[in-house]
């Protein structure tokens, strides 16, 4: 088999010299190199062949090819740049460069972004690199709290402002509520998108680096309702007009009241389908009225104000709505991902 490939490679090179124009080169690369060409017809024998012949024919085929590939290349610019007849369409459309576009995350974001910048607002970012005490301790998470197993993270050998080691790997937006009750006061209204990390052994549902968006609303007499109008909205805004919310009571240390969210399934309003796994409900968020302490920490009088808070996952939102399901597939980089949003 060597040798046939050897000679099928000089004959290749012999009929090369022959060429002249780039018409004949394709008909020369379909004849050798095409899916029915001659290597292929030679190379159909490897399956008779023991492992080591396999690799050996198998690598010096695929030498031969590329070696012909080069050469054809070279030719096809050479042929190319020496036609004299080129014909140059000048009314055709002139080529476009081409443009990235946002990530998948991004465009959902600015989505909720502009919603709730229309209803006044303020969008914070924030540390990513965060102390215990806003990440956990103001969030009513005091140390050896069990709700800190829940969000183990990545804790930084580095000093804070204070001296301290206490730096962690933000594991949820939460923090900023703390920081914003500090800086602005109250009445507040805050969205936070943010990134968010957690130590976690990586697989289709869990990502050590996602996105999570978080909102703050303080004020006088705020009660469930305000919170519930704003979650129908945020329901309307991301699924369309018929979307209804369900909330029902579920613990988180830094509200209280705490509820979950769930919104009626785009897929099968509500009937039940797969994606909804048949209850006809998305569980999309955290919520709840802010906790006295959590004010106090923020340094707001919770006998004079109070407030709601809310919180989700902008990868699960994405996930759920283009039917993606491995959610590391958003920080890989892969073109092939990224191109189809
Ligand atoms: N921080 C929570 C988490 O990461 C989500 C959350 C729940 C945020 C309830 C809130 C809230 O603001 O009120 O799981």
């Amino acid at each position: 088999m060597q040798d046939e490939l050897n000679k099928i490679k000089q004959e290749i090179f012999e009929e090369l010299k022959k060429i002249s124009e780039s018409e004949a080169l394709k008909e020369l690369e379909i004849k050798y190199l095409g899916r029915k060409g001659e290597l292929n017809r030679i190379l159909r024998g490897l399956a008779e062949l023991s492992g080591e012949e396999k690799k050996k024919i198998g690598m010096l085929a695929n030498e031969i090819k590329n070696e012909i590939t080069d050469k054809i290349n070279e030719l096809r610019i050479l042929f190319g740049a020496g036609v004299k007849t080129e014909f140059i369409d000048v009314t055709l459309p002139g080529g476009k460069r081409p443009r990235g576009h946002l990530h998948p995350i991004t465009i959902i974001q600015n989505e909720l972004e502009d919603l709730f910048s229309s209803l006044g607002f303020m969008v914070l970012s924030g540390p990513e690199l965060e102390s215990d005490w806003y990440n956990f301790t103001a969030l009513n998470i005091p140390p050896h709290h069990p709700a800190r197993d829940m969000q183990d993270t990545f804790y930084v050998d580095k000093k804070n402002e204070n001296g301290e080691k206490d730096l962690v790997m933000r594991t949820q937006t939460s923090p900023m509520q703390v920081r914003a009750m500090q800086k602005y006061g109250a009445p507040l209204k805050v969205i936070i998108p943010g990134r968010v990390f957690r130590s976690e052994a990586t697989d289709v549902r869990h990502e050590h680096t996602f996105y999570q968006f978080e909102g703050l609303m303080i004020d006088h007499n705020i009660n469930f309702r305000h919170l519930k109008g704003i979650l129908e909205l945020v329901g309307k805004k991301l699924y369309g007009p018929d979307t209804k919310l369900r909330m029902r009571p579920k613990f988180y240390p830094f509200v209280e009241p705490g509820a979950n969210g769930e919104y009626t399934c785009f897929l099968c309003h509500g009937a039940g389908c797969r994606l909804c796994k048949h209850t006809g409900w998305l569980e999309i968020l955290g919520s709840g009225m802010v906790h006295p302490n959590v004010l106090k920490a923020g340094g707001i009088d919770p006998d004079k104000y109070q407030g709601f808070a809310f919180g989700f996952g902008l990868n699960r939102l994405v996930m759920l709505k283009y039917n993606i399901d491995d959610i590391r597939l958003f920080n890989s980089g892969d073109l092939r991902f990224l191109e189809q949003f």
